[in-house]
């Protein structure tokens, strides 16, 4: 795999990571979300993963207190099982816990084998389930929860 980069989401990047998105998400976010997040939203962090000037992934986090909200994460299809969803998440824990969180956050979609194992591997467990939490599919989400100080890295 070539060089991959991760750095801070930048207002300029909005226009790459909505088109990310776009590619790989059946109900993309719109831009002006992503806009927002990069700019007005002060709970919130976004990490890009970048090589040869692509744009390539990308995960965001909000913190409210001691916890963190993941919102998203995805790497573009050709790159892949190559780690960089890892590389992401690792570092977003990272910035996230710097900024005072110790308990983690999400939904994934039950059908999710990929995001599931991913989540699974940081120590994310299923706490419940939300009934038909997808509109464009009618799927359910699993909520999962990662707490620090409960053996998990
Ligand atoms: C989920 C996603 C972000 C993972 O990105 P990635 O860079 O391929 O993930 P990684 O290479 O870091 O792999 C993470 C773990 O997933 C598992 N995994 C890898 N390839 C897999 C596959 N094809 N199927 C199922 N699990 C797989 C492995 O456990 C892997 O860890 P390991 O290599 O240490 O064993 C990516 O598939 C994606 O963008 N999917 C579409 C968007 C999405 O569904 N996002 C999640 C929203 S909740």
């Amino acid at each position: 795999m070539n060089w991959v980069r991760i750095r801070r989401a930048l207002p300029e990047d909005t226009d790459a990571v909505a088109a990310l998105d776009r590619v790989c998400f059946r109900t993309p976010w719109a831009r002006n979300d992503f806009e927002k997040e990069f700019t007005e939203n002060i709970l919130a962090s976004y990490l890009i993963a970048e090589s040869g000037g692509r744009l390539i992934g990308y995960a965001g986090i909000w913190v409210v207190s001691d916890e963190g909200h993941i919102t998203n994460i995805a790497v573009h299809p050709d790159w892949r099982d190559g780690g960089i969803a890892t590389m992401l998440l690792q570092e977003l824990l990272r910035i996230a816990r710097g900024k005072g969180a110790a308990r983690f956050t999400l939904e994934v979609r039950v059908s999710n084998e990929h995001a599931l194992a991913l989540y699974g591997k940081f120590g994310f467990r299923t706490a419940g389930y939300r009934k038909a939490y997808y509109a464009d599919t009618g799927e359910d989400a699993a909520i999962m929860w990662l707490y620090d100080g409960e053996g998990n890295a």
